[in-house]
Order: C-alpha cells, then structure tokens, then sequence
C-alpha cells in the first residue's frame, strides 16, 4: 500500500518516539484507543495505571511484539528510520529491536538463552547489529559491560547459574549494549527482591544517562517514577488520561482518576485525599462509553456519557469534564502556599 514516497520519505522530528492514534484490538474488543504519547531525546518518561488499564499493550505495540491475534493500528515513529513501525516488516524490526530501541521485561529469563554463556549473548547483541567490528571486539566489550553493571567474571556463566537479580543485570547490559536511542522497560524490578531492586534502577539509570538514551518506564510504583522520570502519563481503561510533568501531575493531578491513583498510594502529594478508588477495573473490552472512568468516578455527572476533550495546557493535559482544581503557588512572607486558582 505505501508508496515509493512515503518508503523513502525522510522522516524530521525532534523526538525519539512519536506515536499517535494508537489503537489496539483483540477481534471486536478495543483494548487501548487513541493513545498518543512522545519522548524526547534523553527524556525519561513513565507510564502508569492500575493493573489492566494498557500499559504494556502499549509498549508492546511500539516494539511490534503484540500476540497474534491482538492487532495494532495507528502510527508509531522513531526518530532516523524512514519507516512507520505499525506495517514494518519482522526483517524492518528486527534490525530496530536491540539496536535502536531496546527493552527490559518483568522476567530477565524470558530475555535470555538458557544455553548460552551469559557473555556470549551480550557479545551476539553487538555482532547481530555489526556494532563491534569482531568477535574479538564484541567479547572485550561484553566483558566492560558486565563491569559496568556489577557482575566482573560471569562472562563463562550460564543463566541459570546467576540470581534473578543478577540476571536482570545481564538484561539490562544486553539491552544496552548497542547505546539505544530508546530503552523501554516494562515492570522491570517488581519479580525482583526488594534489596536488589534500587540497584537494577540505578543500573538502568546510570546506563540510559552514560548514552543519553531516552526511557519509557512502565511501573506500578509512583514513587519510583517521582524519582527517577521528568513526564508522566497516566492509562485508564487503555486510554491516556492525564499527561505532563512528573512535579505538576503528582502535585496538581487533574484529573479524577490520577487524583484516586495518587491518592490510593503512599504519595504524599495528593491535594485532597480520597481514601482508594472505589470499584475495580472492569474487564477489557467492557469499559464505558464515554469517560472511561465514569463507573468509578465519585465526580461523575450526566456530561461524563460523553468522551471528555483533551484540555489543558501543554504539556500537562487531561481528558475530563470535571478535573479537580487547578492550584496555584501563592508566595508570601510566612512562605510559599498553594491554594486553588481564582479563588
Ligand atoms: N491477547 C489478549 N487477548 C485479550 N485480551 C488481552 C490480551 N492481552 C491483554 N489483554 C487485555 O488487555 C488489557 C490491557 O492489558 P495490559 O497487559 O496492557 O495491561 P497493563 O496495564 O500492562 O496491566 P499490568 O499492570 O497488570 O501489567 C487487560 O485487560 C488484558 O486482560
Ligand atoms: S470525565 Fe467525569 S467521570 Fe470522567 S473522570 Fe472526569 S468527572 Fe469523572
Ligand atoms: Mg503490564
């Protein structure tokens, strides 16, 4: 269907990943819909929602790694390739994944060949995508890589010879081992024991800084992307819902549904504090029409059957009828407040 234009069209953006309309299926069900999303060179972005509201869904689209029978649409753009991802052929991906755009699981074994040694595979990594001149290269440079997240002297080790948390550490090392323009990370401390998850995170940190790569970071866990990302979207019911700076979102969230997320967590950001959200998640394919939300929204009113526009100004936007109120940093002598705009 594409043209010989469009195949050689030059592709001029700022960001690293753009995608826009994104709408994915499962025979008649809808599972995400519209969903628009960006990051930047270098940006660090999170993404996150309850459990079911199509955070993955997402991130599996941009990696064209859906299961077969669930079908994206839409478009979905990396900066330097002169082709839309959504319609890209496995020859056209496979030569994307783990070179441009890289990513990291909930589960490092699903990542890894049970029989292969561990610097082998990193090795392969680089010689797939000719990123090392040789072997001889490659083998020096997995070697540095595995210094660099921790693990000297595992190179001749087999996957299941190491911990979860160190093999976590290998993934992260292959994932990084091409300098991605885009890391995509899914979850991936929380099969991790706790004592070991702050050190992966800095890994990952530490890695996507050292090569300036952007980060797309999916997480249940608020705190982590307070900490570690500078924009935040929010995902209900496989829509984005809220959308803008990490500080303003988790301080000023606007909308209904990040106001109950945040304030459902250990957070304390939330302006007026609901206890949790009330309800559960319905299942895919049976959210309301409307504002996704409405079934669960103490806020919700007649004007909530109808889709709410996305409002706001960018880059912190939102998509409800009813957002909660717009604070304002007032400064005076006894010092800084916040308190609703216009009165
Ligand atoms: N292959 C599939 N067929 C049908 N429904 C699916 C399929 N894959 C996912 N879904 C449904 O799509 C919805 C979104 O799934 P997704 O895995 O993206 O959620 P998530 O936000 O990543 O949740 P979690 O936080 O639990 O990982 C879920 O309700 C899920 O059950
Ligand atoms: S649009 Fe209506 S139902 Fe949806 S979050 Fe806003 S107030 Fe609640
Ligand atoms: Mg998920």
């Amino acid at each position: 269907m594409s043209s010989l234009v469009e195949e050689h069209e030059v592709v001029e953006q700022s960001d690293v990943l753009t995608v826009r309309g994104l709408t994915v299926s499962v025979r008649d069900k809808i599972l995400v819909e519209d969903v628009d999303l960006t990051v930047g060179p270098g940006e660090r972005v999170g993404l996150i929602g309850e459990s079911g509201s199509g955070k993955s869904l997402t991130a599996l689209s941009v990696l064209r790694l859906l299961p077969e029978d669930v079908h994206a649409r839409g478009s979905v753009r990396l900066s330097g390739i002169d082709h839309d991802l959504i319609g890209a052929d496995e020859r056209q991906l496979s030569r994307i994944r783990g070179r441009d755009l890289a990513m990291v699981f909930q589960e490092p074994m699903t990542a890894l060949n049970p029989t292969m040694r561990i610097g082998d595979q990193i090795a392969e990594a680089m010689l797939i995508h000719r990123t090392v001149p040789n072997r001889r290269a490659a083998r020096a440079a997995a070697t540095d890589l595995l210094g660099r997240v921790q693990l000297p002297g595992v190179a001749r080790a087999y996957p299941h010879q190491l911990s979860g948390g160190q093999r976590q550490r290998v993934v992260v090392a292959i994932a990084l081992a091409n300098d991605p323009a885009l890391l995509i990370c899914d979850e991936p401390t929380t099969a991790l024991d706790v004592t070991v998850q702050a050190m992966v995170l800095d890994l990952i940190l530490q890695g996507v800084a050292a090569r300036e790569s952007a980060l797309l970071f999916i997480t249940h866990d608020l705190a982590v992307v307070a900490t570690i990302c500078q924009r935040v979207l929010v995902m209900y019911g496989g829509r984005v819902v809220e959308s803008g700076p990490v500080h303003e979102v988790f301080t000023n969230p606007r909308h209904r549904y990040t106001q109950g997320l945040l304030a459902a967590s250990d957070l304390d950001s939330a302006a007026h504090r609901l206890p949790t959200i009330p309800g559960n998640v319905p299942a895919a394919g049976n959210f309301p029409t409307g504002c996704v939300f409405r079934t669960r929204c103490p806020h919700a009113t007649d004007l909530c059957t109808t889709t709410p526009p996305w409002t706001g100004p960018s880059p912190h936007g939102y998509a409800c009828h009813h957002p909660a109120p717009e604070l304002v940093t007032v400064e005076t002598k006894q010092g800084k407040f916040e308190e609703v705009a216009d009165g």
